[in-house]
């Protein structure tokens, strides 16, 4: 190791700044040799109670830990904001750039020479990645894994099933008392979401970016693996401490492409988009929302899981796991991109074997020929909207329709079922108000349940466009993330009730059939909706929030302040 360790700034002191660095931590029992010069790893920790999909992470951190202590490191855990996904309300998105201040500053601020981050529901993997970009010092993911496949009256059940049901409750096909049944059948172990919704979609992108072990995104959390696998990240971290394998090393233009091309074969959340576009933000990789559309062109759909096909993240482990489907994109990949163990993607992959087609299947004869993130433009949507083709119903992508226009969410709880709306299956529905200023926050409201009497007739998809987000466990002919948002006075705020809108998505537009003159009359008299919050972490969020084209982020947290604490108070 020939670089001085951050650490011994603190602990390699002597006199008073030494003592008082290292006399505190004694009182926990350490002894003295742990600060003579041992790297320390800082584990960064997302448990709580109150984010149910990382509650066993506690066990995870030790398992961290073991690894750390073998290799010859010095282990410290320390907390930082979690978010639970179905607990926090508005939403938990409303909170990533917040999480992500306190992860940059509590690792710059303290003694840590390279940082294991424990992620695992939807937003407690981006969140950690950007704050350790904005820092850059090693650093390795540990995800918590998929729960077990959910088992309810002879049937296999994740997440994805919330909306069948909804929908099933909503036409009496079955009872509450069915629904309370479910719940515990659907999450029986530890983890998150089985499905390839986004926590699953971000366990796979920091794999594919390299910055996890391989096979970090599909072992069961329940699956004593998952243990080892944590086991030999700690391991590995003292050694890129050593190593001096920082982020920049391995989150380059090409990393990001592989992602990208990865998430289009595993049929990955659309929320991925603004996760992926944030951190390249953090880590100062030049990359554009049209980058999705033109790198997933191209690339089949592998990995038939849920909610684009029938399978759970269960099953892509045994099938093989990610490595498996990203051996299949072998001629696609940037194989020479460097990874937390310090082998390429290549080297990586070089060993995977595929175990089970019917999970994830050729590129000669994929699960399905369309795959990715369509990006849309128009003059609804002039920054872009995206769309994910997987999840589509493939006759409504082309189709132009009527819109039925709803200002935000409360106005679409409140008339969605009034027997007195004037809808029907060929309409479109718009939701407007929902985008990162709008909400705030950007709610996954986007694939709204359809109009009761829509249901009743048994159809079961419409097109939906909003400035919001889609759980990435929902499905539908679904536009989502319009940019510029309704709130912030794009195109897409103008939009009323009676417009004819056209989704031409082999074409990659959306459009509204408006003369430039109505337009510009409706843009006169439109005004801005009051500010949601003038004080707080919501005042600052609503005022720094960038559009999703941008990626979500707070305009100030952009790029890195590096790992230099340059004033020192002792
Ligand atoms: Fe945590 Fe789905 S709710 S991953």
């Amino acid at each position: 190791m020939s670089k001085k360790l951050r650490s011994q700034n603190w602990f390699g002191k002597d006199g008073k700044d030494g003592f008082i660095y290292r006399a505190w931590m004694k009182n926990q029992g350490i002894p003295d040799d742990e600060f003579r010069g041992k790297p320390v790893i800082g584990i960064c920790n997302t448990w709580s109670e109150l984010t149910p999909c990382n509650g066993h992470f506690r066990e995870l951190a030790e398992s961290v830990k073991k690894g750390v202590l073998e290799a010859g490191g010095f282990p410290l855990e320390f907390p930082v904001m979690s978010l639970g996904e179905t607990l926090i309300k508005p939403t938990a998105m409303l909170y990533r750039n917040l999480a992500s201040m306190d992860v940059e500053e509590s690792i710059r601020a303290n003694p840590i020479d390279g940082v294991v981050l424990l992620c695992g529901c939807d937003k407690t993997t981006p969140s950690l990645v950007m704050g350790a970009c904005s820092v850059d010092i090693p650093t390795l993911v540990v995800s918590g894994g998929p729960m077990l496949t959910g088992k309810f009256r002879g049937k296999n059940i994740g997440t994805s099933d919330i909306w069948r049901f909804s929908q099933e409750l909503s036409t009496g096909k079955i009872t509450q008392q069915d629904l309370r049944m479910a719940e515990a059948a659907m999450c029986r172990s530890d983890g998150h979401c089985a499905v390839m919704g986004t926590a699953s979609t971000m366990a796979c992108m920091v794999e594919s970016l390299g910055l996890s072990l391989p096979e970090n995104a599909a072992i069961p959390a329940a699956d004593s693996r998952r243990k080892v696998f944590a086991q030999l990240s700690g391991q590995r971290i003292v050694e890129m401490v050593k190593e001096d394998l920082t982020l920049t090393h391995i989150l380059t233009r090409k990393a990001f492409e592989n992602a990208i091309m990865v998430n289009a074969a595993i049929g990955g959340s659309t929320n991925f988009v603004i996760h992926l576009l944030a951190i390249a933000g953090r880590i100062g990789v030049p990359l554009h929302i049209d980058d999705f559309d033109r790198l997933s062109n191209g690339i089949p759909l592998l990995a038939n899981l849920q909610p684009s096909g029938e399978y759970f993240m269960e099953d892509l482990y045994y099938a093989g796991g990610l490595q498996a489907v990203m051996k299949e994109l072998d001629r696609f990949l940037n194989k020479d991109c460097i990874t937390v163990n310090g082998n390429t993607i290549g080297e990586n992959l070089k060993d995977s074997s595929c175990y089970n087609r019917n999970v994830i299947e050729t590129t000669q004869t994929p699960f399905n020929k369309t795959s990715g993130i369509i990006v849309l433009k128009g003059n609804i949507c002039e920054d872009g909207a995206v769309i994910k083709p997987s999840a589509a119903t493939p006759e409504l992508m082309q189709h132009t329709g009527k819109a039925v226009v709803f200002e935000n969410i409360e106005d679409y709880k409140l008339r969605v079922n009034d027997p007195d709306l004037e809808i029907d299956e060929t309409c479109i529905m718009v939701l407007k108000n929902v985008g990162p200023k709008g909400y705030p926050g950007m709610a996954e409201v986007g694939n709204m349940t359809l109009p009761k009497k829509i249901l009743d007739k048994g159809i079961t998809d419409m097109v939906r466009i909003s400035d919001g987000r889609m759980s990435g466990t929902g499905f539908g002919t679904v536009v989502l993330h319009v940019t510029p948002e309704a709130a912030v006075g794009g195109t897409f705020a103008l939009l009323k009730t009676g417009d004819s809108i056209t989704l031409d998505v082999i074409n990659r537009t959306l459009t509204v059939a408006l003369s430039a003159d109505e337009l510009a009359q409706r843009r006169a008299s439109w005004k801005a909706p009051e500010a949601a919050a003038n004080r707080g972490f919501v005042g600052l969020y609503v005022q720094h929030v960038q559009q999703a084209n941008l990626g979500a982020d707070l305009d100030f947290l952009i790029g890195q302040s590096g790992s230099i604490v340059t004033r020192d108070s002792h």
